[in-house]
């Protein structure tokens, strides 16, 4: 039996979007091309991890997890935001455990109490004056990369990394065009999901509006609070947009009368950064969502929805209800699909699709999934 099963293959030719056949479904499963991902596309990758509202407090702290390495972000005595490899220099002990918190001066290794500064600075090692030409100054914590972006704090492992300024050139812009608020945001609140499908799965799903009219019935809500015929789907290399305008006259939305509500926006916008961060807005919702797909494995990923809203306002009870539809509702419908295509991608009677591309690139065109297809292939082929 097995021999006679041929297996599938690894070869594409991202070609022109209109004629291209689809990403073959070993992309999708295949434990190879997860650790070339993992090396070639998420390790020298950015990673948003915080928002810097969520360190106002010296010692606050966020920790990030991505395949086997571990990040601390913390807000140091002098205001400083720094990130360091979760790990101890004296004999290899994850520090922190916990996703947020505070340490009270320093971070003390559970094992053998080693205590780090809040600026990554070993402060105290007991009985190292035991020690022969020990110097202390030699075993701070490993830093890592920092940078923001629209108050967003992203991470990066690799030291040569092009400055995520530079890929991201104009998205930070395009995120104060439709969130004014951008800076006065606050963590609301966070919710993880495991999700048996690819990261890829879940990525694709999110950029293309072709299901939204012809999926489900939560979906079928979503469409009916843009005015769908202007939803536009734009690649920036790195980065990408997918926008649409209000339905004109709307007055409810997730099951809310929109009567004295406010908002910072009432556009479907929505931006990706290379190569799994998305921001967004939903129409007459006061949040800031992010939808992060963190791979855990090749058929499985964590998602991480995480909720932000202007602090200077109460939150409204549409937005209240619209993180309720999200997470109970749209997401679940979504998660659902990948859950569905994920087992299908692996069936011997499947490979390659089509693209649905249309010249126009409509609100409907898949022009953004063969777009972040590619990204992804040329990251892989990149030895
Ligand atoms: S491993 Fe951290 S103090 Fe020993
Ligand atoms: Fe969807």
């Amino acid at each position: 039996m097995q021999a006679m099963i041929p297996q599938k293959t690894l070869d594409w030719n991202p070609g022109r979007p209109e004629q291209a056949l689809t990403l073959p479904a070993r992309y999708f499963y295949d434990e190879g091309i997860f650790r070339q991902e993992r090396d070639r596309i998420f390790y020298p990758a950015w990673h948003a991890v915080a928002h810097e509202s969520e360190f106002e407090e010296v010692g606050a702290y966020v920790v990030t997890d991505l395949f086997d390495q571990s990040v601390i972000v913390m807000r140091g005595q002098d205001k400083q935001l720094r990130a360091f490899h979760n790990v101890c220099q004296h004999r290899g002990n994850r520090l922190l455990e916990d996703r947020r918190g505070k340490t009270q001066a320093v971070i003390r290794c559970g094992y053998h109490s080693w205590c780090y500064a809040q600026d990554g600075s070993l402060r105290t090692a007991p009985r190292t004056e035991r020690l022969r030409g020990f110097d202390k100054s030699q075993y701070g914590l490993k830093p890592v990369r920092l940078e923001t972006m629209g108050r967003f704090v992203f991470v990066n492992f690799d030291p040569d990394a092009t400055p995520l300024a530079s890929i991201t050139e104009g998205a930070e812009a395009e995120m104060r065009r439709y969130l004014p608020d951008l800076d006065r945001m606050k963590l609301v609140s966070e919710t993880d999901v495991i999700v048996p499908a690819n990261w890829k799965v879940i990525m694709d799903n999110s950029i293309e509006g072709y299901h939204f009219g012809l999926s489900g019935p939560v979906h079928k809500h979503l469409a009916s609070l843009i005015d769908f015929k202007g939803y536009r789907l734009t690649p920036h290399d790195k980065w990408w947009t997918y926008i649409g305008p209000p339905m004109p006259g709307a007055n409810s939305a997730y099951g809310e009368s929109l009567a004295g509500a406010t908002w910072q926006t009432d556009w479907f916008f929505n931006i990706g950064v290379w190569p799994n961060t998305t921001f967004y807005c939903f129409p007459f919702s006061d949040i800031l969502g992010t939808f992060i797909m963190i791979p855990l494995e090749p058929e499985k990923s964590l998602l991480r929805f995480g909720y932000y809203a202007p602090s200077h306002r109460p939150l409204a009870q549409v937005t209240k209800s619209c993180i309720r539809w999200m997470n109970e509702e749209l997401g679940p419908e979504d998660i659902q699909l990948n859950v569905t295509q994920q087992k299908g991608l692996r069936s011997f009677g499947y490979d390659q699709g089509r693209y649905l591309i249309d010249a126009e690139r409509s609100n409907e065109s898949e022009h953004l999934v063969h777009h972040f297809h590619k990204l992804c292939y040329d990251a892989i082929q990149a030895a």
